[in-house]
């Protein structure tokens, strides 16, 4: 499915639709180049979702984690990444699917053969049939049809 988005408040109503549709145990991976704005959706998605604290990005740090009410976000940046084995390092495998966690991993795409069943793609890219500088198609991918149906209205 396909989501034309025209600017940044836009994509504020995108990410605050994804917020509400989660229940805990997810993992989103966002797929996109340079500068798409996977940083800047993880930022806006967490926020929507009752973060106060100051969100950075991790791609020095690979991971962050910041607490809700209902779980724990880990934000994850793949970026720096050499191997599968510096992300079995941190531990995340061992805490896929959990209730208490939701992952939102950029350049997911490095580890995708390792990511669990049920991840969510969100693909970012740059229109092409727009003149305008925010203007992004967000490809989402592997979605459930409830998900997909409730975001998309
Ligand atoms: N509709 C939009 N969605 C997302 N970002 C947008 C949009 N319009 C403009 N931007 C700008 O594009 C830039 C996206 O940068 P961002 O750091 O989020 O990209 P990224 O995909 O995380 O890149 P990197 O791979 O370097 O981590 C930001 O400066 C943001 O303000
Ligand atoms: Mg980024």
């Amino acid at each position: 499915m396909n989501i034309e988005i025209l600017s940044l408040s836009e994509l504020k109503m995108f990410a605050k639709k994804i917020a509400t549709n989660l229940k805990g145990g997810e993992t989103i991976a966002l797929i996109g180049n340079l500068g798409a704005g996977k940083t800047t959706f993880t930022k806006l998605l967490l926020k929507a979702s009752g973060v106060r604290k100051n969100i950075t990005s991790p791609t020095f740090v690979i991971m962050l984690p910041y607490k809700t009410k209902h779980w724990t976000f880990y934000h994850i940046d793949l970026y720096r990444i050499g191997s599968y084995k510096e992300v079995q390092a941190l531990g995340i495998p061992d805490n896929w699917n959990r209730r208490s966690n939701v992952f939102v991993i950029e350049w997911a795409d490095l580890i995708k053969k390792h990511l669990p069943k049920n991840t969510i793609f969100l693909e970012f890219k740059v229109s092409e049939s727009s003149d305008s500088t925010t203007a992004r198609t967000i490809t989402i991918k592997n979605a459930s049809k409830v998900f997909q149906k409730n975001i998309s209205r």
